[in-house]
């Protein structure tokens, strides 16, 4: 007995040298060691970054660091130079983020002589889908850390304490925008009372470099003003937006502007008074122009009558491009369809030349598994950042369109949907903060690789000073870095895999976006929320034609892309049922029929999971217990829901291909009916 108390003992003292509840994020502070600051200037940014420096700064003892804010013609904007001896920069938010990178440095090893660093967007924002009362829309991870049903007006020192630790994390990886509410937006956001409450969070956000954004409600005036009408051509209600805009401004005068989501899944817009998208986008323009805001105007439109949802956006758009105000921006998600496992990247990107466009991706994991898959969404928006549009030939990336390396624009942004919470951790999944990380990185530095920035954040988080003390780097890269690294950077394609490969999209039941259900399709839904709208499946095969026998959506991209993705033998596979409608019997490039080859793709998808299980396990000695736990019953679930993708799907495509499963994959191990009647939500 004692002896087993000895080990207890020690085991849980060794666990307990690095135990964490995740709440640190990636900002481990460690020992302090001192260090020398030579700054002549004070001001809240700065009085920051000093205090920074002092709180994590690992190198040398005594060093003395130099920070200094001069004029240099190789930075922009909020960028920064890193020399052995500190940071310079144009601005004070430049010395901020030049400080964070250094410290950035020193914790993952990654040496710098004199290296400039300039942002690839001016503007890098989270988008937070939370509502006034609190819950967030497609948020897994708790309650709102902005707002709350209960006493929603007083702002206490625990709201302080949260908005300013979210305001550091934020600016450690540049972030320096957050909209504070859900793109279905009520019309109160803007009233008087929340418009105080917008004041205290902003003057918390505001040293940290981060400006605050509303999501507004477009019959605001109807809705809160009482006007008669929200037509965006009345005097009146362009009278009202003026005010409001007045008055907000007077509260916080750095305000940076509305997002508006309008004419899009019931929200009312300009459409409804016959007016345009410009129309509406340009009325809220004018309206914050004296104050130097901007409008995000969102391309997420489409409408059940039209017969291929991938095309509207385009369709609505492009004709109207270089009639918006320059303080427009429109923003479009990075795929046509909605946030897919996988899409083809969305052709508004390509399309417009004489507007600015803004990336929107999303972060929280609506479509990938929310808080209990793990999916490390960098290397999607890498492969989307990297798509070659050929607006304007061979290499005009998505990243290049948007970030104004191609068309002249005056203001260029980058926005991601949050999975922020209030849970201990704030992301739900120990593993969801790497997303948020990444978004920061890929927003400073669209170039960046997914392999440098899951490297620098599995060190950032698990690489603290308590196991750099009782464990060799070089063992540690072998034994956890690597293999966990390897994993993360599967783990996207895997989920694909398992959900919905070579091309398929939107298979999920009901609305939740969760489980498999690619037979939801009840009477009185809109067919284009159904997966049969779709997948098309039938018995001669499988997938949306928008190629030109179909719906022609495919006619939205450029040469070459148009004909290589129209034509069955040179779309990419990932892309196939995307853009095709293909013979179960087609012949794939692996040899093997299509049916053959979901077979293989689903099932290989369940056996990619299972390994990252077993990856987990053997990186038990590296990870506190709690940690560990977590993200081994997670996995387990994953795993279990995987199965369920892989065997709900092929059996029930299995109905239309009539063709046996391949002897080489694991048989369905639950009959098609019983998951059909047992509903998914209990599964998690
Ligand atoms: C998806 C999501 C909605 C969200 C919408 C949007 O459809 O399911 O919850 O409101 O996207 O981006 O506007």
């Amino acid at each position: 007995m004692k002896k087993i108390s000895c080990l207890l003992g020690f085991l849980f003292c060794v666990q307990g040298l690095f135990a964490t509840d995740g709440h640190q994020l990636w900002l481990r502070t460690g020992k302090t060691i001192p260090v020398k600051i030579s700054c002549d200037r004070h001001s809240p940014v700065l009085d920051i970054a000093q205090a920074e420096l002092l709180q994590r700064w690992s190198g040398k003892e005594n060093a003395t660091i130099t920070l200094a804010i001069k004029k240099d013609k190789w930075i922009q904007g909020d960028g920064f130079r890193l020399h052995p001896n500190g940071v310079e920069a144009n601005t004070e938010l430049g010395i901020l983020y030049g400080v964070f990178e250094l410290l950035r440095r020193q914790q993952t090893g990654r040496l710098f002589d004199d290296e400039v660093s300039n942002p690839s967007y001016q503007l890098r924002i989270l988008n937070h889908w939370d509502n006034l009362d609190g819950t967030i829309e497609r948020g897994y991870a708790g309650l709102s850390i902005f707002w709350r049903k209960e006493d929603p007006f007083t702002v206490t020192s625990e709201d302080m304490k949260r908005w300013k630790e979210y305001a550091v994390a934020n600016a450690s990886i540049g972030i320096n925008g957050a909209v504070l509410n859900n793109v279905n937006a009520s019309p109160l956001m803007l009233s008087a009372d929340y418009l105080t409450r917008v004041k205290a969070i902003a003057d918390v956000l505001r040293p940290y470099g981060i400006k605050t954004y509303l999501s507004v409600k477009f019959s605001s005036p109807a809705l809160l003003g009482g006007l008669p009408t929200s037509d965006p051509l009345d005097p009146a209600v362009r009278a009202w937006w003026k005010k409001k805009a007045e008055e907000i401004y007077q509260l916080i005068p750095d305000f940076g502007g509305f997002v508006v989501k309008a004419n899009s899944e019931g929200q009312p817009g300009p459409q409804d008074y016959g007016r345009s998208h410009a129309d509406g986008a340009n009325l809220l323009a004018d309206a914050l122009q004296p104050h130097r805001g901007i409008v995000m105007w969102r391309a997420f439109v489409y409408n059940p009558s039209e017969k291929d949802r991938a095309r509207q956006a385009y369709s609505e758009f492009v004709p109207l491009d270089g009639k918006f105000r320059n303080n427009v921006i429109i923003q479009v998600k990075n795929g046509p369809i909605d946030f897919q496992p996988r899409e083809p990247f969305n052709p508004v990107f390509g399309a417009m030349k004489k507007t600015a466009v803004m990336p929107e991706f999303q972060i929280t994991q609506e479509y990938l598994g929310q808080s209990v898959h793990l999916v490390f969404l960098s290397p999607m928006w890498e492969e989307i950042l990297k798509s070659d549009t050929y607006q304007g030939g061979k290499g005009s990336t998505v990243a290049r369109v948007t970030d104004g390396s191609i068309n002249q624009q005056k203001n260029t942004a980058i926005a991601g949907v949050s999975n922020i919470g209030l849970d201990t951790n704030w992301c739900g999944h120990p593993f969801a903060q790497a997303n948020w990380y990444a978004f920061g990185r890929l927003a400073w530095n669209n170039s960046l690789t997914s392999e440098q920035i899951v490297h620098e954040w599995i060190t950032l988080t698990f690489y603290q000073d308590t196991i750099r003390e009782t464990i060799a780097s070089t063992e540690w890269n072998l034994n956890f870095l690597a293999p966990v690294k390897a994993m993360m950077l599967e783990s996207n394609e895997a989920a694909v895999n398992y959900m919905m490969p070579v091309g398929l999209h939107h298979l999920f039941a009901a609305d939740e976006h969760y489980g498999p259900g690619p037979w939801w399709a009840p009477k009185n839904v809109r067919s284009d929320w159904t997966p049969p709208y779709y997948h098309q499946a039938d018995t001669a095969g499988l997938g949306f034609d928008r190629t030109t026998n179909g719906t022609n959506a495919v006619s939205q991209y450029h040469a070459p892309l148009a004909s290589q993705w129209s034509n069955l033998s040179t779309c990419p596979e990932m892309y196939l049922l995307w853009f095709h409608h293909v013979p179960w019997t087609y012949s794939m490039r692996s040899g093997r029929t299509l049916w053959g080859e979901l077979c293989y793709r689903y099932d290989h998808g369940v056996q990619q999971v299972k390994d990252f299980q077993k990856t987990w396990n053997q990186v038990q000695r590296y990870v506190d217990t709690a940690t560990f736990m977590a993200v081994q019953n997670k996995l387990q679930l994953q795993t279990r829901n995987a199965q369920l993708w892989r065997d709900a799907c092929l059996q029930y495509f299995q109905g239309y291909s009539r063709m046996p499963f391949p002897s080489d994959i694991e048989q369905p191990m639950e009959n098609l009916q019983d998951i059909i009647r047992n509903d998914m939500k209990k599964r998690r």
